[in-house]
């Protein structure tokens, strides 16, 4: 980490790595060193715009340069797990887009991977920093909400046509690992592994899903969840105690505040991210790779498994079945 520096390389640029290289910019101990497309020409471009000091038209070619510290892999979900297996190979950390992978198999092969190699691994879960979700998480665990009993949260927008990524079972497609995991991970972080998940999804013709509601059993509490492509939805999730309840505001998953609510008198908290608010999560990645860690205490290759594990769950229920669960 010559300059004192991070030095970053950025895989797959598309619409998140141009939202991520913008926060990037805003930390002081980031160099955005090297950024990769398959196309030489957009690679270039993507450079330039972001002051890369090498732009890539191949993957390789930034997983193997030595001067890279740290690689965020922003690619389609198909993609996650065998890229970040081979930047750990080479003995890169890496900050890999959520979710973690298509399914448990894959995503266990990356933390194995991740200790293996004894390099940093953690999946971009960028709502576990932010600071209302943390702020709300504190005052959960102090009690102050009572016993949880019930949650909701939903994530739901119109997806364009055109937008092949998130139709095509192939990569991963579907709105349940595209937009259900933040629900999933707001229920898991509160409630943890759930007895039992249901449910149901709609379908495109080709098998990924265009909405799925999911519904989550623990011992005294349940959630309930709902991931669309075709309905714009509140885009606020709930969280309801013996004592109160918390409301974030939409859209919940990049919080800039959210409301309290005890005796039905409300108390609002307003906390604007810095950025767009991948910034915490790359100052988590810097705080770990300069204190020597493989893995976040605040989201762990643990809490990664966990979280996928549940999606497998929902999708056996629901009948979502890709490609690779059948290799
Ligand atoms: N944290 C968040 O808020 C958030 C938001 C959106 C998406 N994501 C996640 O980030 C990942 C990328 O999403 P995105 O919305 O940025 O997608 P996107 O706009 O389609 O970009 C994905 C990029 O991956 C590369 N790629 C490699 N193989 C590909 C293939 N077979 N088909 C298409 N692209 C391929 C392409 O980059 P090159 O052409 O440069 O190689 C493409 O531009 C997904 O896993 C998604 O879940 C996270």
């Amino acid at each position: 980490m010559s300059e004192n520096k991070i030095k970053w390389g950025i895989i797959g640029l598309g619409n998140i790595a141009e939202q991520f290289a913008r926060d990037l910019a805003l930390i002081p101990e980031a160099k955005l060193y090297a950024v990769a497309s398959r196309s030489q020409e957009k690679a270039t471009e993507f450079g330039a715009t972001f002051n890369a000091a090498k732009s890539y038209g191949d993957y390789d070619s930034l997983i193997n340069d030595d001067q890279v510290d740290i690689i965020y892999i922003a690619t389609p979900h198909d993609s996650h797990a065998s890229l970040s297996v081979q930047a750990l190979n080479a003995k890169k950390h890496v900050l890999c887009e959520k979710p973690v992978a298509i399914n448990f198999a894959q995503a266990s092969q990356m933390t194995a991977a991740s200790k293996a190699n004894n390099r940093f691994f953690m999946e971009a879960f960028w709502t576990r920093f932010n600071p209302s979700f943390t702020a709300i998480l504190s005052k959960v665990r102090a009690g102050e909400l009572g016993k949880i009993q019930y949650i909701n949260a939903d994530f739901g927008f119109i997806m364009n046509n055109g937008q092949s990524r998130l139709e095509d079972l192939n990569l991963g497609g579907g709105s349940l690992l595209d937009m259900g995991v933040y629900p999933l991970f707001l229920s898991y972080m509160i409630l943890g592994n759930p007895e039992k998940v249901q449910a149901s999804s709609l379908f495109y013709e080709g098998g990924a899903d265009k909405q799925t509601t999911m519904l989550l059993n623990y011992p005294t509490a349940q959630a309930v969840l709902h991931s669309s492509f075709i309905a714009r939805t509140n885009m606020h999730a709930a969280i309801s105690g013996e004592k109160g309840r918390i409301v974030i505001d939409p859209n919940w998953h990049e919080a800039q505040g959210y409301s309290l609510f005890q005796e039905e008198v409300e108390t609002k908290f307003e906390l604007p991210t810095k950025g767009k608010g991948f910034t915490y999560e790359i100052e988590e990645c810097h705080k770990c790779i300069t204190s020597n860690k493989i893995e976040s205490e605040m989201w762990s290759h643990q809490n990664s498994l966990d979280l996928i594990t549940i999606a497998d769950q929902v999708r056996k229920e629901a009948g979502i079945i890709y490609p690779v669960d059948q290799l």
